[in-house]
């Protein structure tokens, strides 16, 4: 893994942007996995200001997302379709059609994954995911436990996953307990994978993801067996650990 230190959450979002724009620029068709939470919402504003600035084009790159709550439809506010649109693809010239995020209100959630896993498939797999990191490791929303070789997946969120994103609704209740979420083996098959950590909060995750052993009841530390993992991390998320850059 390659480890990146910046500064601060702005040199963060500045850094991934320019990782992703120059992965865009080299391979117009690139597909790209998306995530969703606080974590990418710099990179994709700095992703927006250089399309608007230099005409980096999105019109024929693929995006998959990570995750959907359940229960929550595409015109949600708290729906991650909607995050997606608010926050990136209204402000580039992507093809809406060609950006993809598991249906939270599918009749079926077990065909939706299922789906959702055989689409990635058609498509060639992704060649580069964006990926945040949970307080307690998981990713895309593989809570401690998740099995390494699982492919997309309904989940029973985690308490503290809860509580974390208890900050985007109005009240915690209103926080859905199930997701769907690519898995952790679909995660893996992507060629390349950049992870993204900012502020105290992600602290002990990264000592852990970093110094740790690699165990399923760390989610993250299955990305010690990929080859091509990039993160950029401000100092508050590595603060005590040694970065070899
Ligand atoms: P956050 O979430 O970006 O809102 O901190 C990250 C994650 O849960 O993967």
């Amino acid at each position: 893994m390659k480890i990146i230190e910046v500064k601060d959450y702005k040199e963060m979002s500045q850094k991934a942007a320019e990782y992703i724009i120059e992965k865009v620029c080299h391979n117009p068709k690139i597909k790209l996995g998306l995530a969703t939470g606080g974590t990418p919402i710099g990179t994709y504003q700095n992703l927006i200001a250089d399309h608007k600035q230099n005409g980096t084009s999105y019109a024929n790159v693929m995006t998959f997302n990570l995750d959907e709550y359940i229960g929550l439809s595409g015109e949600n506010k708290n729906s991650y379709r909607y995050f997606m649109d608010e926050q990136l693809f209204n402000h580039i010239d992507i093809n809406k059609k060609n950006t993809f995020v598991p249906q939270g209100v599918a009749e079926d959630i077990q065909a939706e994954c299922e789906r959702y896993e055989n689409l990635l498939e058609e498509y060639g797999g992704i060649d580069l995911q964006v990926l945040g990191i949970g307080g307690n490791g998981h990713i895309g929303f593989n809570e401690p436990g998740t099995s390494f070789q699982s492919q997309t997946h309904v989940v029973n969120l985690a308490t503290s996953t809860i509580n974390a994103n208890a900050r985007f609704f109005n009240q915690i209740e209103e926080v859905p307990v199930q997701a769907v979420t690519m898995g952790i083996s679909t995660i893996m098959k992507s060629k390349e994978i950049l992870l993204l950590a900012s502020g105290e909060s992600k602290n002990n995750a990264m000592v852990q993801l970093l110094n740790g052993e690699i165990t399923e009841s760390f989610p993250a530390s299955v990305l010690k067996k990929h080859p091509c993992v990039t993160i950029i991390a401000d100092r508050a998320a590595v603060a005590g650990l040694k970065i070899q850059c």
